[in-house]
């Protein structure tokens, strides 16, 4: 897949990807599936940077959902472990491509030291324009749903907001994902087809992409092929192709 085959005026402005198959890549090799992990940063990377030259907005990263903290202890610990290391490695990636880290989940169930790691990485690429790169860790969809219903229960109940006035707007306005525009196009790697409590609100249009590839094999050629794919596609939101 040749990057000359894509249109960079027509790419994704959001790209959500569910970076999934690092247990069973490690598995294939006969290694500890946190060696998955490991080997799955490289993708990571890769993605990032891949994104961020080609012009895109907004990657969002599923790095960790509510349901991950049902893993064993021994893998929850190393993939915390393995954030803070990585959030500190990246730093330089980040600044050098001006992206913007921002972070979506509870992240109060994070240990303290990613806490204060992301914060800091956090604070030192707020200013950052070229991309915005978020990781979705201790992340749930329906979790970020149920808040904004709290939220605006709340608004009502106060008085601050009139029942008459909840619009498609108001619920968009109290997920975590708020400044984001909704996903253009969402990949999970693995061969999995699910959406596994990712984005539930967010992807109403969005394009679903999957591929068999593991995600510590992703590389910048699957990347471009799933550009590829989005691009050959009709996206019509409710309309007729003559309407277009
Ligand atoms: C994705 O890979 C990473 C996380 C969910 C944290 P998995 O760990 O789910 O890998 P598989 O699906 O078991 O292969
Ligand atoms: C989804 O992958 C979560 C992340 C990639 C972080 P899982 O491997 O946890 O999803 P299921 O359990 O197979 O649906
Ligand atoms: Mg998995």
């Amino acid at each position: 897949m040749e990057e000359s085959l894509l249109d960079l005026n027509r790419l994704p402005q959001h790209i959500a990807v569910i970076m999934d198959g690092n247990g069973r890549w490690a598995k294939k090799q006969g290694l500890m599936r946190v060696r998955g992990h490991e080997k799955g940063t490289k993708a990571v990377r890769e993605t990032v940077e891949t994104c961020a030259e080609l012009g895109v907005k907004f990657l969002t990263l599923y790095a960790f959902s509510t349901e991950n903290w049902k893993r064993p202890k021994i893998e929850v610990d190393t993939l915390m472990k393995l954030l803070v290391s990585s959030l500190r490695k990246e730093l330089p990636t980040l600044q050098k491509h001006s992206i913007s880290l921002s972070a979506v989940g509870s992240l109060h169930l994070l240990p303290e030291k990613a806490q204060r790691e992301l914060k800091e990485v956090v604070e030192l690429t707020k200013n950052n324009k070229n991309m915005s790169l978020t990781l979705a860790l201790s992340y749930g969809s329906r979790e970020e749903l149920t808040n904004a219903v709290k939220l605006i229960a709340e608004e009502v109940v106060k008085g601050d907001l009139e029942l008459d006035d909840i619009q498609e707007a108001t619920i968009n306005n109290h997920l975590f994902t708020k400044d984001m525009p909704d996903v253009d196009l969402m990949i999970r790697t693995s061969g999995e087809h699910r959406i596994s409590n990712f984005l539930l609100w967010q992807i109403a249009y969005a394009e679903l992409y999957f591929t068999d590839v593991l995600w510590p094999d992703f590389r910048k050629e699957d990347m471009l092929a799933a550009l590829k794919n989005y691009q050959d596609r009709e996206r019509r939101f409710g309309k007729t192709s003559e309407q277009l």
